[in-house]
């Protein structure tokens, strides 16, 4: 996607020995880029949300994986790397996928052909992200195409958090398909939640704005005012992780536009690439929810008079808080799994995958 005019993707190497990141914890105020050169320092950002979304992190962590190796091509390097960044975010499985991809590339090869065989395998996968999202984009944007033959207008579509070129590679995930429905010429309005308390629909408001997609910020709890009163056709979330049986963990809050979507007859469809199905897993009750810091929740960003981002106290620490940041939409609420494959209702998500063993029942 472009930036004032230039192509960027959310990450990309720098040589064979560092790559390059955008800190999303700036933006929208700030565009800046980062060098990660070390196994710690991709660690870093994605623990600290510098990187974030999905598939980034997965793409994040097969890099920090290569770099530990540059380091250390020892078996110990490779198992401890590997646990180390696992721990750095625990719900979307496209890290583990990532992490286990590179470590089966490159642990029966000789210590000192690692490195490069690990970075090419991080390349790969980078590689791959964007081909997926490009794929989801298309086969999401018919659904969108469909939506607008029937009612003959702008297609209003409500989304939650941020699942555009800043969350994969490049493309992303539901936003893809606004994308590529916008590209096609199908109108399309988005309603962007503000998904506190990171804001990352304020990142999702900098993406859609770059790309002259008409686009409205709303309050987390407009939704299900919105769509009581006819004005969202479609709801298209991401997923950090969804099961075999179709429940989808996404960002704390879309559980309830689910239940709100189904309540007012409104279709409901998570755009995930396969990395992010975790087959090993049935039910969404088993996917590990991170707990993140209290100071989310007790404090705001913004902007002061003067354009400087400052951080403002909404409540005196020791305050009681929870801040759990992913929850769980069960299958039965969700109307469509939009995959790289194409779309499928939840219990016929395995259809799309027919390459995968059969399971016992
Ligand atoms: O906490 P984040 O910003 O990493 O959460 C991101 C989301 O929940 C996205 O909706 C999800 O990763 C899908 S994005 C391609």
């Amino acid at each position: 996607m472009k930036v004032n005019g230039k192509s960027m993707r959310s990450i990309w190497p720098v040589g064979d020995a560092a790559v390059k990141v955008i800190d999303q914890r700036l933006l929208p105020y700030q565009f800046k880029v980062c060098e990660l050169a070390r196994a710690g320092d991709a660690e870093h950002a994605i623990r600290t949300m510098m990187v974030r979304g999905a598939p980034l992190i997965g793409v994040t962590g097969a890099y920090g994986l290569a770099l530990a190796l540059r380091a250390d091509p020892s078996d110990a390097a490779l198992a401890g790397a590997h646990a180390r960044l696992l721990d750095s975010r625990p719900t979307a499985v496209n890290l583990r996928w990532a992490l286990d991809r590179v470590r089966d590339a490159v642990v029966e090869l000789p210590p000192s052909e690692r490195a490069a065989a690990a970075w090419e395998e991080a390349g790969g996968i980078a590689r791959e992200d964007v081909a997926l999202n490009s794929a989801i984009g298309a086969n999401g944007a018919e659904i969108l195409r469909a939506l607008h033959n029937r009612l003959r207008r702008t297609v209003n579509v409500l989304t939650h958090c941020n699942t555009g070129w800043l969350a994969a590679v490049d493309f992303g995930t539901a936003l893809s398909a606004v994308y590529a429905a916008h590209d096609k010429g199908i109108p399309v309005h988005v309603w962007v939640d503000e998904t506190r308390p990171r804001n990352q629909g304020l990142l999702t408001v900098w993406e859609l704005a770059a790309h002259g997609v008409p686009h409205t910020l709303i309050v987390d709890n407009a939704g299900g005012h919105l769509m009581q009163r006819g004005q969202v056709d479609v709801v298209i979330v991401g997923a950090d992780r969804v099961t075999a049986r179709g429940d989808v963990a996404n960002k704390i809050g879309t559980y309830l536009k689910a239940v709100a979507a189904l309540d007012s007859g409104i279709p409901f469809y998570a755009a995930v690439p396969s990395p992010t199905i975790d087959w090993e897993l049935e039910k969404g009750e088993d996917i590990p929810i991170e707990e993140r810091a209290p100071s989310e929740v007790l404090e705001v960003a913004g902007l002061d008079a003067d354009g400087n981002t400052v951080r403002a106290k909404l409540l005196p620490e020791g305050s009681a808080v929870a801040n759990p940041a992913f929850d769980i939409t069960p299958a039965r609420l969700v109307t469509g799994i939009i995959t790289e494959r194409g779309v499928a209702e939840p219990w016929r998500l395995r259809d799309l995958f027919p390459e995968l063993p059969p399971t016992d029942d």
